[in-house]
């Protein structure tokens, strides 16, 4: 065998038995040089590296992997004859906002395998399978639809819906989908069900995500883990405004039909509306002038929406808000202006009586809301969910300063590993070897 003098780290997450260990393994994969941080859509190559790699990883740990029709992967713990039924479900997601950090997703899926390892060196052995999942398109910023693999498997979309999204090239996802080897045709098992899966939702006893915490609930508490309470309702929108392309030098400025200054005008008007309704956030995370041109005015602009409200009805409210004044502005612009629903996602509460179940297990641990989703949050329809969250000193997350201590990933670990030993039962033996 020859000595590698290659860079590439060894991504067969076969030894480290530590949360940064096995993050550290996959540091290198889909660094974005431009934005900083980490861009890992779904189904690119940096995120099909890192499913690659839990697969070679849960394989490692002896686990029996699958990828599902919809292109979850399902990777299971169970003893030889168990029925895979009622299954303790843990896990996250691989994929990243453009310039995400390192532990939005990959923090669940590395604890859940650390939390494995730990439940068999206390020598446990589970009377319930245990299973830990991978979902794609968490973040939607591929296709638009965020929790895209969760919706699919309850059907909250419809596989025609899905099929039909397209990315920023023009890809469909069904485009996406028949070019890749790990996508609805998974190599590692079953070819399942493309949409609502009732087969795989009757297997699943219980989900728990543990992931970085995204504010600053933990921090000022002196505590390094939470358990989740809520997931605030959210949604997206797109707006989309059409003027007159035309030469920057040659067209007076009266008259002008400017996309952008009209998105310009909106943006703000979105941020006023925003802070005149209590409680709401409203963000535009994109603006997207075609065809960019210095010395262009545009012809069209795209502009993202993210709505939250821990009232549905608020949130509808002030979207219809914002739909009237991007007309009005639209049209003292000379402009059109459209606007269309990708996601909607009401406030969820975590199911009370696992949430209990979860504070068995870690006493005293603090209970907090979130304002970011989750697939989580749309497993809830179908599946008693819950999460843990591990503490962010900064409280800075989608950004590449996200952040967490090593010794608190390793923290989080542990108690995701006592919850499911709890919720997995039966205990260690009295007297654990070695
Ligand atoms: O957008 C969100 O809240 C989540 O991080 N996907
Ligand atoms: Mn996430
Ligand atoms: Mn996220």
């Amino acid at each position: 065998m020859t000595t590698s003098t290659s860079t590439t780290p060894r991504l067969d997450g076969a030894g480290p038995d530590t949360v940064s260990a096995l993050l550290r393994q996959i540091a290198d994969v889909g660094r974005d040089r431009a934005r900083g941080g980490y861009s890992r859509p779904v189904y690119g190559d940096a995120e099909l590296t890192l499913r690659e790699w839990f697969v070679a990883a849960a394989e490692a740990r002896g686990l029996d992997v699958e990828t599902d029709g919809n292109g979850i992967i399902w990777a299971w713990w169970s003893a030889p004859g168990q029925e895979r039924e009622n299954a303790v479900a843990t896990g996250s997601h691989l994929d990243s906002v453009p310039g995400g950090g390192p532990f939005d997703g990959p923090l669940g899926v590395a604890s859940a395998l650390v939390a494995v390892d730990e439940l068999r060196r206390r020598g446990v052995t589970p009377a319930r399978p245990i299973v830990i999942a991978v979902f794609p398109e968490e973040e939607g910023s591929r296709f638009g639809v965020a929790t895209l693999g969760s919706r699919l498997l309850t059907g909250a979309i419809t596989p025609e819906r899905a099929l039909a999204l397209k990315d920023a090239e023009g890809d469909t996802l069904a485009d996406v989908l028949a070019r890749s080897a790990h996508g609805a045709q998974g190599t590692h098992g079953t070819h399942g069900t493309f949409g609502r899966d009732d087969t795989r939702l009757r297997q699943l006893g219980l989900f728990v995500e543990l992931h970085v915490e995204q504010g600053l609930g933990l921090q000022p508490l002196g505590e390094p883990i939470a358990v989740g309470a809520s997931i605030l309702g959210h949604g997206r929108w797109l707006l989309r405004l059409t003027g007159q392309g035309n030469h920057a030098g040659t067209t007076l400025m009266q008259g002008r039909q400017d996309p952008v200054v009209a998105a310009s005008r909106i943006v703000v008007s979105i941020r006023d509306l925003a802070r005149a309704t209590d409680g709401a956030r409203a963000t535009v995370g994109r603006v997207e002038a075609t065809p960019g041109g210095t010395n262009v005015i545009a012809s069209k602009v795209e502009v993202s929406l993210d709505v939250r409200h821990p009232d549905d009805a608020v949130t509808a409210a002030l979207v219809q808000r914002i739909a009237t004044a991007a007309e009005l502005i639209a049209a003292e612009e000379g402009c059109a202006v459209t606007l269309t629903e990708q996601s909607l996602s009401p406030t969820v509460a975590f199911d009370a009586g696992l949430r209990d179940r979860l504070l068995e297990a870690l006493p005293g641990v603090p209970v907090l809301d979130t304002g970011a989703g989750h697939d989580a949050g749309i497993l809830a329809s179908d599946v008693p969910t819950a999460m843990i969250f591990v503490r962010n000193p900064t409280g800075i997350s989608h950004s590449p300063e996200e952040l967490i201590e090593d010794s608190d990933a390793e923290r989080g670990a542990a108690a995701l590993a006592d919850a499911l030993q709890h919720l997995a039962g039966p205990s260690a033996p009295a007297t654990v070897e070695g």
